[in-house]
């Protein structure tokens, strides 16, 4: 399962919010090495330590920082690539990259719901792999690209998979309180989030109402059938530097107590494939009982980032059920998700 010997990757954008993220994952990971950083033509032909303005703790390496930084535009090299590119730039460099050969495991929304691209939740929905096998033969790739989804989507569906499997969704009312560091660096002036919350994220509410019916999709006949619930979103920016926090309220099928409720999140695993993969957190889920949890500074490094923390799971006199989900934005809402997903590519055979 584990590489003989560490595979080469690159990271696209590798100077933004999440490029750091992915700097950071990769520095010590027993499966990857960083071999090749890519940015704008801001940076290019600069050394990574001069150019990416470092906003995490500690600092990247002295190797990390004296690599140079080469256009993204240079596609190829390695089997391996983790894109943290705008949209905009990733809808033009991913395919080149796929084409050349690499994997590119992608932040970016740019194919998240094109039909032969993987959204991709390891724990979630590791079957939708199969699609890359159609994706490379209508494309005539030899690499391929594979997407995780948005960072409020991931941290709702990780609660929706087990009760949708247990009492089939049929609506879910996601209301977010979003950190800073989700809009990237610079991000929103101080002036607009200090001392204020901002009622909209562009693009935000549609990607939240779309990407949970691909991901919970069935896989038929090499094309993902879509659930048939229906989400409504409505998004905040809040002054907080890391984790969102969705409020969910959802209607069922078969309507369970709150207490069944409970122990379908808290018995969610994931499958044998993706526990022992080296970013796989030890649960999917964690659901605390305090009537004030999860909370963003205190539950968004649950395992190393990678957990998420389900809390206030009660009754909702309006749908069914109601309750408060939160996971780190920046590690399992991005970096840390796009890592899983390539570990569990090299896994299953799709790289290596
Ligand atoms: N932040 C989050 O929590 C989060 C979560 C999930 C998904 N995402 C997605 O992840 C991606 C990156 O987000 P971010 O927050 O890291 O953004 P960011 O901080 O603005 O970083 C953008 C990166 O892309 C590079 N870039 C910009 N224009 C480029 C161009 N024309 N050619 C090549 N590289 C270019 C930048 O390089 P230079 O510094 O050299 O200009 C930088 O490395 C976006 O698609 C975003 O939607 C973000």
């Amino acid at each position: 399962m584990a590489p003989i010997k560490k595979i080469p990757v690159a990271i696209l954008g590798a100077t933004g919010a999440v490029g750091q993220r992915f700097v950071q994952l990769l520095e010590n990971h027993p499966w990857f090495e960083i071999a090749i950083l890519t940015g704008s033509e801001r940076s290019i032909g600069r050394p990574y330590g001069e150019v990416a303005r470092w906003i995490l703790n500690d600092s990247p390496s002295r190797r990390v920082a004296e690599m140079v930084v080469q256009s993204t535009s240079q596609a190829g090299g390695v089997p391996l690539a983790f894109s943290a590119l705008p949209a905009e730039q990733a809808r033009e460099a991913e395919p080149a990259w796929a084409s050349a050969g690499t994997v590119v495991c992608s932040n970016a929304s740019a194919y998240r719901m094109d039909p032969l691209v993987p959204l991709l939740i390891p724990e979630v929905n590791p079957d939708h792999i199969a699609l890359i096998e159609t994706q490379r033969n209508q494309r005539g790739w030899t690499g391929a690209i594979v997407t995780n989804p948005n960072c409020s989507t991931i941290t709702l569906v990780m609660a929706l998979r087990p009760l949708h499997d247990r009492f089939g969704v049929k609506q879910v009312f996601a209301t977010t309180l979003q950190a800073i560091s989700g809009a990237g660096y610079p991000g929103v002036a101080s002036l607009d989030i200090l001392d204020n919350v901002v009622p909209y994220i562009g693009g935000e509410e549609e990607k939240i109402e779309s990407e949970p019916l691909k991901l919970l999709g069935t896989l038929r006949d090499g094309a993902v059938d879509f659930a048939p619930f229906r989400v409504s979103a409505s998004v905040n920016r809040v002054p907080v530097l890391d984790g969102h926090l969705v409020s969910t309220s959802v209607a069922f099928e078969r309507v369970p107590a709150v207490e069944e409720a409970i122990v379908a999140l808290r018995d969610f695993t994931a499958p044998d494939s993706v526990r022992g993969l080296p970013s796989a957190p030890e649960r999917p889920i964690v659901v605390r009982e305090e009537p004030d949890r999860p909370q963003p500074r205190r539950d968004r490094d649950l395992y190393n980032g990678m957990g998420t923390t389900v809390g206030r799971v009660r009754s909702c006199p309006l749908l069914d059920l109601k309750f408060s989900v939160l996971s780190h934005n920046t590690i399992r809402g991005a970096a840390g998700g796009a890592l899983l997903n390539g570990e569990l590519l090299v896994a299953e055979g799709v790289i290596g």
